[in-house]
């Protein structure tokens, strides 16, 4: 079983989509029975919260369904999870100072590192404080790091 936690600040809107399409991908690749999915918040802001309404109606468009409730990431977490997936850079540094070895930092990585087309670095632009049109950018950057992730796990040698 490869376990994947996506994780964003306040795990209501680009995390939980970025679960809600890989869960898809997942399904359709019929490999629920070996890919787990996650999504949590660096944040508590929203603990116990849906995805935000604008993100499950651009999903919904889309055919995706976001079932997620907001949790805070763990430093347990980092054990529990194969690929930890930032959405942000500030995501990602601030799990890194979680982190306790290089065993841990190795399963840290940035969604848009999964896309070829992305440049290194590249974070999901936060869509909470703008208009609808950051919502389905973030649909769009979430589709192309998760066709991206599905394949580095298929390719991954400890997997399977
Ligand atoms: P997310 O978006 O990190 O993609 O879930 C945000 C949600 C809430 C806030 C910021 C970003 N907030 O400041 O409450």
């Amino acid at each position: 079983m490869v376990k994947v936690c996506f994780v964003c600040l306040g795990n209501i809107c680009r995390s939980p989509t970025a679960e809600g399409i890989m869960n898809v991908f997942v399904q359709e690749a019929n490999l629920q029975h070996k890919i787990k999915v996650d999504s949590a918040g660096t944040s508590a802001f929203h603990e116990g919260e849906p995805a935000d309404p604008r993100s499950q109606k651009a999903a919904n468009q889309r055919g995706y369904e976001l079932t997620s409730r907001a949790r805070a990431f763990r430093k347990s977490d980092i054990s529990q999870f194969d690929y930890i997936v930032a959405m942000d850079t500030t995501n990602r540094n601030e799990i890194l100072k979680m982190c306790s070895s290089d065993h841990q930092k190795e399963k840290l990585h940035l969604l848009r590192d999964f896309d070829p087309k992305s440049s290194p670095e590249s974070s999901v632009p936060d869509p909470y404080y703008g208009g609808a049109n950051g919502f389905s950018e973030v649909l769009n950057i979430c589709e192309r790091g998760c066709q991206g992730l599905l394949q580095t796990i298929r390719a991954d040698k400890s997997y399977g």
